[in-house]
């Protein structure tokens, strides 16, 4: 069984979505620790009433090597670390500890839109298409190799609220999906790009442009 924790700054919706994954016994990883960088986020209580252990990390006024070196005294022992919503960049200190076991979930299909406020931006660029991105983290922003993307149609009258709520929805079925397959080993990087085995044994698909899921 897969030792996850999990990262947070806001709401926490995918957090509860990788909770939900987890409370299947069939599922074969373990939500076992949420840290949050902000006092007060909701992802908090979300994590209690399922009873995860939490903590506070406040990244405010203090250089970012401590604040990441007390992230990992607070993650402990898991074998990965699943960022969901957690608003700070992390440096090769930090993802030296995980080589290539941090997962992030982006409100953009990458690499178009990276950074700050992915709806906004697609709305901003006037795209048709708009959605979510299941990637490896790497030290640059919203650049590492794309596990998964699934798409969603850009409405008329779509407001920046609108538009991200109708793509977190693709993102709570990305991140169980994405995590199932790390904890089932079904994921190796080759020449910066992640291959999913699909089938165990059977059919390889190479994630350039990312997965489609609807
Ligand atoms: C999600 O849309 C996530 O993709 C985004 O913040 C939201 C968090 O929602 N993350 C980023 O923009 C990271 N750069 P949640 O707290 O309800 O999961």
């Amino acid at each position: 069984m897969m030792r996850v924790g999990v990262l947070v700054s806001g709401s926490g919706s995918n957090l509860q979505a990788l909770i939900n994954a987890a409370a299947d016994p069939w599922f074969p990883a373990d939500i076992v620790k949420v840290v949050s960088n902000v006092p007060g986020a909701f992802a908090l209580d979300r994590s209690v009433l399922a009873g995860v252990a939490t903590e506070i990390v406040d990244h405010r006024g203090r250089p970012r090597a401590e604040f990441e070196a007390d992230l990992l005294r607070a993650l402990g022992d898991v074998d990965l670390v699943c960022l969901a919503g957690f608003m700070r960049v992390l440096t090769g200190t930090f993802l030296g500890a995980f080589p290539g076991r941090v997962l992030n979930i982006h409100p953009g299909l990458l690499p178009l839109f990276p950074g700050l406020h992915a709806p906004r931006q697609a709305l901003a660029a006037g795209v048709t298409q708009a959605g979510a991105t299941l990637h490896l983290v790497d030290a640059g922003v919203d650049t590492g190799p794309i596990l998964a993307q699934g798409t969603v149609a850009v409405l008329q009258g779509d407001t920046e609220a609108t538009l991200a709520a109708r793509i977190l929805t693709v993102e709570h079925r990305l991140y169980p999906m994405g995590l199932r397959w790390m904890a089932e080993g079904r994921v190796v990087i080759e020449a910066g790009r992640a291959i999913v085995e699909l089938k165990p044994g059977e059919s390889r698909w190479v994630g350039g442009g990312g997965l489609a899921v609807r």
